[in-house]
């Protein structure tokens, strides 16, 4: 009896199945080599005890998959022009061949830190985190199904956005942010609007001014797209134009990416007069704006201040916002409203990179809107968030009298709270480690990474009970 050079290997699959991978194992394993002859399915199936069929069904995979082939229809053999210099057991291979790590060189690096799966931590202040508690989720859950209802969600869609979508953001921006006669662009995110715009209007080499305290991740896509970064301090007022100004005299500047209604991190609303000067040396230098209007809804003491791109005349700005914040972040829905001439420019783009959103989520969404219901939730959350907002200033005032070092405004909006502790924030984000605490430090939003003395403490993405919990087991690592 001829010996088999494979073996059928153990498992619940069909026995043809086994016999090809048996056959298909010894090939790569170089057990088999090309041009050898196999014994012919006569033979095997008496020595193998199985049915002729299954052995012609397991030659028949193994010919389609172009391992073997058929000779005069009687015989049958290896393929003769496999490429044998892998032919060979794994080990063999592992032991004698070097990844070939030299070939992977990046057109472009990206700066951005490995992703880090968020650890338990006992206490957290999620920074700019809706409470996903808060969600109605019966309630969207119903126009989900209605969405699912239209067979036009499953197919390929108009890449910037689903119609009824459009349609509901743009009536939203123009009743309640005073903002129209744009082009939206519905976006993975408002993180896809800034890298979109990113990549379609910045230059390799062109000068870009973020704020020094800023959102790492708009500033990474900023760089990506080749901008050399000019950072400009903010204070209380939020960005310092007067020192933009300056910069402005000995660069020419491409474009200027800011947060105007809730500074990131610092929380500070743009003044008026900064606004204006903003505005105006953009218009007067052709520099671009782009406008990340991220939580704006959120806003407590008053109506929100109109994003700039309510009064554009220039069609300078590039204005960008989000529903992570209103919805939850997972939705991935975010939209820039732009000058008609970028959007039409952007939605090809869209459509060479991600083709398109979504529609499923987009058509809820739009339902949602049209009932009313995602207003009322709106209202629900910024009272919320609102009170969470009191009493996390209470707390706070009660662990200044053992602390007089820390200070604090009450933002006007946002999401967030911006405390100086006082001390180095960084040492003191390492200590809360230690006792399971999660704080975010001024260094993670510093571009030149330098330590501060302020943390970013957000009070949206949990009860009160857990933010003065966890401001209190705060307060006992404080120096003093
Ligand atoms: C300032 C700022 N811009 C943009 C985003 C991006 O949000 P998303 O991509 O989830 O819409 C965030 C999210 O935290 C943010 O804080």
């Amino acid at each position: 009896m001829k010996k088999l050079l494979f073996r059928i290997p153990k498992s619940h699959a069909p026995k043809y199945q086994r016999l090809a991978e048996g056959i298909r194992t010894s090939i790569k394993e170089g057990y088999l080599r090309p041009g050898d002859i196999l014994p012919s399915t006569r033979e095997l199936s008496k020595i193998l005890k199985f049915d002729r069929h299954t052995v012609m069904n397991a030659f028949r995979e193994l010919i389609s998959e172009g391992w073997i082939e058929a000779q005069e229809k009687v015989r049958y053999r290896v393929v003769e022009t496999l490429p044998s210099t892998f032919l060979q057991p794994r080990e063999t291979i592992r032991r004698d061949f070097q990844p070939s790590s030299a070939l992977i060189e990046l057109a472009r690096p990206v700066a951005m830190g490995d992703y880090q799966e968020a650890k338990t931590f006992k206490h957290s202040f999620p920074s700019g985190f809706p409470d996903p508690r808060l969600f109605p989720l019966k309630e969207f859950k119903s126009y989900l199904y209605d969405a699912l209802k239209s067979s036009d969600v499953l197919g390929y869609g108009n890449p910037v956005g689903e119609r009824g979508l459009l349609e509901q953001i743009s009536i939203y921006l123009r009743r309640i942010r005073n903002v129209s006669d744009r082009t939206i662009v519905v976006t993975n995110g408002s993180q896809e609007a800034i890298f979109l715009l990113s990549q379609l209007l910045v230059k390799p080499g062109d000068y870009v001014v973020i704020e020094a305290l800023g959102y790492p991740p708009a500033i990474e896509a900023l760089r990506f797209a080749g901008a050399q970064i000019i950072p400009v301090p903010v204070d209380e007022e939020g960005i310092v134009t007067e020192y933009l100004e300056k910069q402005i005299k000995q660069k020419k500047i491409r474009m200027i990416y800011v947060t105007p209604l809730h500074q990131y991190p610092t929380t500070v609303t743009l003044s008026a007069r900064r606004r204006l000067h903003l505005y105006e040396l953009a218009y007067k230098h052709g520099i671009l704006i782009l406008e990340d209007d991220y939580d704006h809804e959120f806003h407590y003491k008053s109506q929100p201040v109109a994003p700039l791109a309510s009064f554009d005349p220039g069609g300078l700005v590039m204005y960008v916002s989000t529903f992570s914040k209103i919805l939850f972040p997972s939705a991935r829905l975010g939209f820039m409203a732009v000058p008609p001439a970028i959007g039409k420019e952007i939605a090809k783009l869209k459509r060479i990179s991600s083709r398109q959103n979504e529609q499923i989520l987009q058509k809820t969404l739009s339902l949602w809107m049209i009932s009313g219901g995602f207003e009322r939730h709106l209202g629900r959350v910024r009272r919320a968030y609102e009170l969470r907002l009191k009493a996390m200033d209470e707390i706070l005032t009660e662990i200044k009298m053992d602390h007089p070092k820390i200070s604090w405004n009450i933002p006007d909006g946002g999401m967030a709270l911006w405390l100086n502790t006082g001390e180095n924030s960084s040492s003191l984000a390492m200590r809360a480690r230690e006792k399971k605490i999660l704080l975010h430090p001024e260094k993670n939003f510093l571009l030149d990474c330098k330590d501060g003395t302020h943390l970013r403490l957000g009070f949206s993405g949990q009860t009160s009970a857990e933010n003065i919990a966890g401001l209190k087991a705060l307060s006992i690592i404080l120096r003093k």
